[in-house]
């Protein structure tokens, strides 16, 4: 998600889960082409399994971006045709391209190219629809044409974009959700694998989505209640979690935050994805107050931590 999570969050969510698939935010094919690839493609090998995300709609562009990218370790590289942001709008990618299923398809034949047989699968992030497209029509003939481009797995946001007029955050929460044209697509299209996104809050609501799609993608909770991902390895996985608690999972990523520290960045850049960590429960509220009165102070390190954390009664169980 652009200017909420980085590697450094990727780096946190690995304390709390090590199954579930982790997206990068949108990066476009000209900043890789035309800036510094090795800073915008930076990443552990501990954030695995994890997908590159690709804005873009010059087919040229988006197989040369892919060519960059396909030796680097991501497990997926997913195409957005769902972002909604005006600087999206003007370069004409994201949702804007919903509106171009021909062009869509030749994006996806570059990258398919680029990415070859051996290469990372390519996926695609879309939403209902666009303005006055009826989603009812215009969602399964746009779906079909990333089926027939080869695109056989697909993470819709279950709402439409309204590109005129709304800010890509009202284009979050204003446009209603649909889940039932979501499983439509999954009953019209059942060898595609289908995601469903948009609006999940609790792990209880992901697992009920699973009988009727093939995966979901968790957004904004994932990212203000972290706590959430504690049980995604045990619920979803059969597996255990990295960590058993909220506090062990900071304790474990400890090291990786003073390494960060070491490098010369301020304590401020890990911190801010620490701040959801103990939503409601007691001690909360002085918990946020310690990171972000501290953090961005110089030479402000784990010890602003530990005082954040002191502040949570019990800490250690809850
Ligand atoms: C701050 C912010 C940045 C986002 N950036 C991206 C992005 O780079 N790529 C993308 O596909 N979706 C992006 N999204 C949208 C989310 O991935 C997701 O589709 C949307 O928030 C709905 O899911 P949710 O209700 O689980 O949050 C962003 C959302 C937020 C809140």
């Amino acid at each position: 998600m652009m200017e909420w999570t980085d590697r450094h969050w990727r780096m946190f969510a690995r304390t709390l889960t090590q199954k579930a698939l982790l997206y990068t935010e949108m990066v476009t094919a000209q900043a890789l082409i035309h800036g510094n690839l090795e800073r915008l493609t930076a990443h552990s090998p501990a954030e695995y399994p994890l997908a590159l995300q690709l804005g873009g709609s010059n087919p040229d562009e988006l197989f040369a971006a892919t060519n960059l990218v396909k030796h680097l370790g991501f497990d997926e590289i997913n195409l957005n045709l769902g972002c909604p942001s005006d600087r999206v709008q003007a370069g004409c990618f994201g949702a804007a391209l919903m509106a171009d299923p021909n062009r869509v398809s030749e994006c996806f034949q570059a990258m398919l190219n680029a990415a070859g047989t051996k290469g990372p699968k390519i996926t695609a992030k879309i939403r209902l629809g666009i303005d006055e497209q009826i989603p009812e029509d215009t969602l399964p003939e746009f779906i079909n044409v990333l089926n027939s481009s080869n695109i056989k797995h697909v993470i819709i946001h279950a709402r439409k974009a309204i590109l005129g007029g709304l800010s890509p955050k009202q284009n979050r929460d204003i446009p209603p959700l649909n889940y039932e044209l979501v499983y439509l697509m999954k009953t019209q299209f059942p060898k595609m694998e289908i995601v469903l996104n948009g609006g999940l809050t609790s792990l209880g609501q992901c697992l009920e989505q699973l009988t009727r799609v093939d995966g979901v993608m968790v957004g904004r909770a994932a990212y203000q209640t972290p706590q959430l991902l504690l049980s995604v390895d045990r619920e979803f996985f059969q597996s255990e979690p990295p960590n058993q608690t909220a506090y062990e999972a900071l304790l474990a990523y400890r090291p990786y935050v003073e390494s960060i520290l070491a490098e010369g960045f301020p304590l401020k850049h890990l911190t801010r994805h620490l701040v959801g960590l103990y939503h409601q429960v007691p001690g909360a509220r002085q918990y946020r107050r310690i990171l972000s009165e501290r953090a961005h102070l110089p030479d402000a390190d784990w010890a602003v931590v530990e005082d954040a954390l002191a502040a949570i009664p019990n800490v250690e169980t809850v």
